[in-house]
């Protein structure tokens, strides 16, 4: 179900793909169907420079809009970035204040190009507890992509890979206790489709900038299977020939999801 799928492009666009150098070289028939970001090292890029970490987010956003650009062009299938973990409350209110108003910034300046883009929407985590400006847009923006067909465009936004599955499993006891099913039901399938990406693929790529090497509570679940690319690049300074880089990587990695024969 979840192949990849090479829509009709329009001709000039087409051409504009295949005529960028970056995109040369690329198999694309052995590109990730989901790819997950971790975002990291804005404060570091910041700091770095004498900046305050604050300039280091907004420096993020950049890299995130071209890093999109590019699963839009490829038709990357799917693609999931952290943007706020269930941990990141633990910031300065000052920054955190700062990142929510980015993310609201972010989200009104961008739904246009988006929608246009055929982007489809989505996101990921306890999306109530947000303020209520964010959450409304979120809210309309997810509306009005709900039908668009190319890229599943996820933010993870107060995400918690751990919580995620605790309130899976909750629902899950919750149906149990209605009587609605009993524990032999209760198998892989049905606690995905309880999970925030219920309907996406597993993720098969998960990258992190920024040199630490750990999923910090990231879709826990989901990257069972994923391969791994590490950078030392911080998050604002990862281009798009990074994302072509570790993308291409991705092709020549021989995937055996625990049996002995190579995918
Ligand atoms: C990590 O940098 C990044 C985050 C906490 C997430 C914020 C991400 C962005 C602002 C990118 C744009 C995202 C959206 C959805 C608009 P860090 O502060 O942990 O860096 P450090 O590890 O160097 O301190």
């Amino acid at each position: 179900m979840w192949k990849r799928i090479f829509k009709d492009s329009a001709p000039s666009e087409a051409k504009a793909i295949s005529e960028n150098p970056l995109y040369q070289d690329i198999d694309r028939e052995r590109l990730p169907v989901h790819t997950a970001i971790i975002m990291d090292g804005n404060g570091r890029w910041a700091e770095g420079r004498g900046l305050l970490r604050t300039a280091g987010h907004t420096a993020g956003v950049d890299a995130l809009k071209q890093i999109l650009k590019v699963a839009i062009d490829l038709e990357l299938p799917a693609l999931t970035v952290y943007a706020f973990s269930t941990e990141n409350w633990k910031r300065p209110h000052s920054e955190v204040d700062f990142l929510m108003r980015l993310f609201v910034d972010y989200l009104s300046k961008e739904i246009d190009e988006m929608d246009e883009d055929n982007v489809r929407l989505r996101f990921l985590g306890r999306i109530d507890e947000l303020s209520p400006a964010l959450k409304d847009l979120a809210r309309t923006a997810v509306e009005r992509m709900a039908d668009n067909t190319g890229v599943r465009f996820n933010v993870a936004m107060n995400y918690g890979g751990q919580d995620e599955i605790l309130r899976a499993t909750r629902e899950i006891a919750r149906r149990a206790q209605a009587g609605e099913l009993s524990p032999e039901n209760v198998d892989g399938q049905l606690l995905e489709s309880c999970l925030d990406t219920a309907g996406l693929p597993p993720v098969d790529f998960v990258i992190r900038t920024s040199g630490d090497m750990r999923l910090s509570n990231y879709l826990l679940w989901q990257a069972a299977y994923a391969e791994f690319w590490f950078t030392d690049t911080n998050w604002p300074d990862f281009t798009p020939a990074c994302f072509i880089e570790a993308l291409k990587d991705f092709g020549k990695r021989k995937r055996r999801f625990g049996g002995l024969k190579n995918i």
